[in-house]
């Protein structure tokens, strides 16, 4: 449709085809406007769907209060942070209380039975069986229980990533877990130290 512009005192009327013709284009904008939304609104839905809802963000950092605080020999379970914080003669070591099968809190570690030959944990919910550097003894559990990076900040406090693992000792090498097993937070110099694997002989039973 063409237009033209007024000239001086003239009014300008559109004929009844042209008020016709600019409704029909009303029409199919408003038209073309809801299907685009519409379909908008089904590539976010399945975008979701296909997209699960994940947090990608590093879980945050928590403090375990003062190393001296611990005993010797010591296993605290924080249990506001699922973590067992271990208390060795050679340092500290923090580890998930998170079952690796489904995500049950498996029980404390406990001494050598007449099942198991060294000190093992036992999960509740399916049967798993861990020992005291995190390796699944009995399945359904998939992978080993990570070990978290321990640090002491400028207040002197214990410093618990559960967003990062050490991973330079061998067994994470070769599990591919990326999980300091062997190594411990020197508390006198805040160093992480290279220990004997834990056998669970630095761990009091009470
Ligand atoms: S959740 Fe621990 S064995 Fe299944």
């Amino acid at each position: 449709m063409t237009t033209r512009e007024p000239r001086n005192g003239e009014t300008f009327e559109p004929s009844p085809e042209a008020r016709r013709m600019s409704r029909r284009k009303f029409l199919v904008r408003l038209g073309l406007g809801s299907l685009a939304l519409t379909a908008a609104g089904a590539v976010s839905g399945i975008g979701s769907y296909i997209l699960p809802r994940v947090n990608f963000e590093p879980p945050s950092a928590f403090t375990a209060g003062r190393p001296e605080d611990y005993d010797v020999g010591e296993m605290r379970l924080i249990e506001s942070q699922a973590v067992f914080i271990f208390r060795t003669p050679y340092g500290f070591q923090a580890v998930s209380d998170i079952c690796t099968h489904l995500g049950c809190a498996y029980q404390p570690y406990g001494p050598p039975d007449e099942e198991y030959a060294q000190v093992h944990a036992h999960c509740p919910c399916h049967g798993s069986v861990f020992a005291r550097d995190g390796r699944v003894l009995r399945p359904p559990a998939p992978r080993p229980v990570p070990f978290y990076f321990m640090t002491i900040n400028p207040a002197g406090l214990l410093v618990v990533d559960k967003g990062v693992y050490d991973p330079t000792d061998e067994l994470s090498r070769l599990s591919g877990e990326g999980i300091g097993h062997n190594l411990y937070l020197d508390p006198e110099t805040g160093d992480l130290v290279e220990g004997p694997l834990p056998t669970g002989e630095d761990l009091r039973f009470g």
